[in-house]
């Protein structure tokens, strides 16, 4: 056990890209555990591009992260000390534990419990079988809905969400389209994912990729980015097209999240009686128990394949979250501390 709790609090708020100035890492004793309370060590931390709206000054689907405070995030542990019969020692256990060595869970900060499978990563529960897959399947099934031979387009499609969704979309029978930053991850995408076609973004012709990868329209619009993007999706859309509205990563960086600006192919959703529906996959956690298994089914089949980018070192935190920003990671990225 390490003998102080290592903690990055919350210092400034970012005005742009978090930087050298928006954490301080700060040493703190090992919290002692009372009744009804077990000491969780934090072993996977789960980046995601929503962590960044949590420390913007706008109150999202959470309070913003208050200054002082240790940095929230999704976070995979080992119970290492308990007074609680709900936890006992070398469970894996599952909560927000924040960007910190240790953590304490009670009745009050519950934390859930997680199998240990032979031969699958613990660090998977925090993503294609953790928040990341129910994100998925929740937009792409609930929302979505694709029928076999229907075009679905995913952005951010080699990232953590994206890469589940699109092969979600592929198991329907869906004609699938990807977007994402540079010819490796297209080739990712359509060589090892099994998408139909990428459009490589950062290419000065992805309009045109866009318009040769969909030339029947687009029925159903994953969407991840906002933006640009968006925009150039939502004017292909087709009659009762369905947009499943995840992110917006786009506007992350310029706290411009919960109202992006508008697309321009607006419009479009009127003429083309779309269906657009914003989701937050904390609405659904509940319905993990039917889900997972569904997903880790589909994995054992080989129908679906999990990505992840991982980052040794606690230290590394504050460098690594802007590499969902920069595109420096493939399917989910965690940090193993
Ligand atoms: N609604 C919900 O409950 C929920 C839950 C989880 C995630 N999300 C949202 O889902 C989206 C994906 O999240 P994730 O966790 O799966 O992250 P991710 O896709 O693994 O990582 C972010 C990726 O986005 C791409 N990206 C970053 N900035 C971009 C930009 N300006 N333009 C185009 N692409 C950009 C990068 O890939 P490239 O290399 O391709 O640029 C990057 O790798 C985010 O918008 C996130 O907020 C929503």
């Amino acid at each position: 056990m390490s003998e102080v709790n290592r903690r990055f609090l919350l210092r400034e708020r970012p005005a742009g890209r978090i930087d050298d100035r928006t954490f301080e890492l700060v040493e703190e004793a090992v919290p002692e555990i009372g009744d009804g309370e077990a000491l969780v060590r934090n072993r996977w931390i789960s980046l995601d591009p929503t962590n960044r709206m949590w420390i913007g000054e706008t109150p999202t689907y959470l309070p913003p992260v208050a200054i002082g405070e240790v940095m929230r995030a999704g976070a995979l542990g080992e119970v290492v000390a308990s007074n609680s019969p709900d936890y006992h020692v070398g469970q894996l256990v599952q909560g927000l534990g924040g960007w910190q060595d240790y953590v304490t869970a009670s009745a009050s900060a519950p934390m859930m419990a997680m199998p240990e499978i032979p031969g699958v990563s613990p660090s998977l529960f925090l993503g294609t079988l953790g928040m990341t897959g129910l994100t998925a399947y929740v937009g792409m099934f609930d929302i979505g809905r694709p029928k076999a031979g229907e075009t679905v387009v995913v952005s951010a499609a080699a990232g953590a969400v994206g890469s589940v969704a699109g092969q979600l979309a592929k198991i329907e029978g869906a004609r699938v389209v990807g977007i994402a930053g540079g010819a490796k991850k297209c080739a990712l995408l359509t060589d090892e994912l099994g998408f139909d076609a990428a459009v490589d973004y950062k290419a000065p012709d992805w309009r045109e990729q866009l318009k040769q990868a969909t030339p029947d329209g687009i029925d159903v619009d994953f969407e991840n980015v906002g933006g640009e993007i968006m925009d150039a999706v939502f004017s292909r859309l087709n009659i009762r097209a369905r947009v499943a509205l995840c992110g917006l990563i786009s506007g992350y960086n310029d706290d411009a999240a919960a109202g992006a600006d508008g697309p321009r192919s607006f419009g479009n959703l009127l003429i083309q009686r779309v269906h657009l529906e914003g989701f937050i996959v904390l609405d659904h956690f509940q319905r993990a128990g039917e889900i997972v298994p569904q997903l880790a089914g589909w994995m054992a089949e080989g129908k679906l394949k999990a990505q992840e980018t991982v980052v040794d070192g606690f230290e590394q935190l504050p460098v690594a979250i802007n590499m969902l920003f920069d595109g420096a990671n493939t399917g989910k990225l965690v940090v193993k501390i």
